[in-house]
């Protein structure tokens, strides 16, 4: 979050997510004013009736498909009408299983859409709005998956590497106006989108990731791994020379 004393509003987009929802819970007790954009407006009614009474300014929920870029104009517009700091957080994504992908190469294309196109388009589109106010933060969820293509789920890892390169850009592009952007990089989290997947090694809660990103926000650091043991795990897995890794299945 930045630290400017002026009102604050966080669009959320994917706001129905599980980590969305715990970060959700954590800028409402700061007063903030929320913005709730996702598919499914019950949900996104139900997390604003919950961040009211945890003390938000406000909570507006709206429409945001990924999928269909004319849902974000509006609410570009709505944000823009916000006075004080905006800022944004993307928790959009969707992860079939790389064997349902062999069996419809169609999803190849939600798959990027859902976690890297949809969410890069609607950050374009905003980046203006930011830069004219020269403060706020955007953060971007990508994944350890994105460092790179595993045999197990290497087209939600190109989603999430190509929504980390395009991360890496706009930081470069907005830091120079005073907007912070924070790539996070989560190794397994306890949500919906890993039901079913079993144990993972150092699987954490939303609640730890939402901890963790805090604290990167509070430091302007760059980039996030949460937990923090994926950066020395990741910075290995990505020195393993190929011809060995291609016969792994980690
Ligand atoms: N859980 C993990 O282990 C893990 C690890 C690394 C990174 N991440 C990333 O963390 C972020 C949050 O995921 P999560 O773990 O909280 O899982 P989640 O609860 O399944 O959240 C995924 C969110 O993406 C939304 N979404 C998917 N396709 C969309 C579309 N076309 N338009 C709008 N919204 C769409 C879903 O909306 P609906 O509710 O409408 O389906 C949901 O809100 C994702 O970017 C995920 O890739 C998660």
């Amino acid at each position: 979050m930045t630290d400017t004393p002026t009102h604050q509003t966080w669009i959320i987009l994917g706001a129905s997510s599980t980590i969305a929802k715990a970060f959700t819970r954590s800028v409402a007790a700061t007063g903030a004013h929320v913005i709730l954009a996702g598919r499914r407006m019950d949900d996104l009614n139900a997390s604003a009736a919950d961040a009211k009474a945890r003390g938000v300014a406000d909570a507006t929920p709206i429409i945001f498909d990924a999928r269909i870029p004319d849902t974000f104009q509006a609410i570009i517009d709505l944000a823009a009408a916000q006075s004080g700091t905006l800022n944004c957080a993307v928790f959009v994504g969707s992860m079939p299983t790389q064997d349902a992908i062999d069996a419809d190469p169609a999803l190849v294309d939600g798959t990027i859409s859902d976690s890297f196109t949809g969410p890069a388009r609607f950050l374009q589109m905003l980046a203006p709005v930011m830069m004219a106010r020269s403060c706020g933060s955007i953060v971007g969820v990508g994944s350890v998956a994105g460092d790179r293509g595993r045999v197990g789920n290497y087209v939600y890892g190109a989603a999430k590497a190509g929504f980390a390169t395009y991360l890496s850009g706009l930081r470069n592009h907005l830091g120079r106006h005073g907007v912070h952007v924070l790539t996070v990089k989560p190794g397994p989290v306890d949500t919906a989108m890993t039901q079913g997947l079993g144990q993972q090694p150092f699987m954490t809660t939303a609640d730890a990731v939402v901890a963790d990103i805090h604290n990167a926000l509070r430091k302007k650091r760059n980039t996030l791994y949460t937990r923090w043991i994926w950066w020395p795990v990741m910075t290995i897995i990505k020195l393993i020379p190929e011809p060995i890794f291609k016969k792994m299945s980690i």
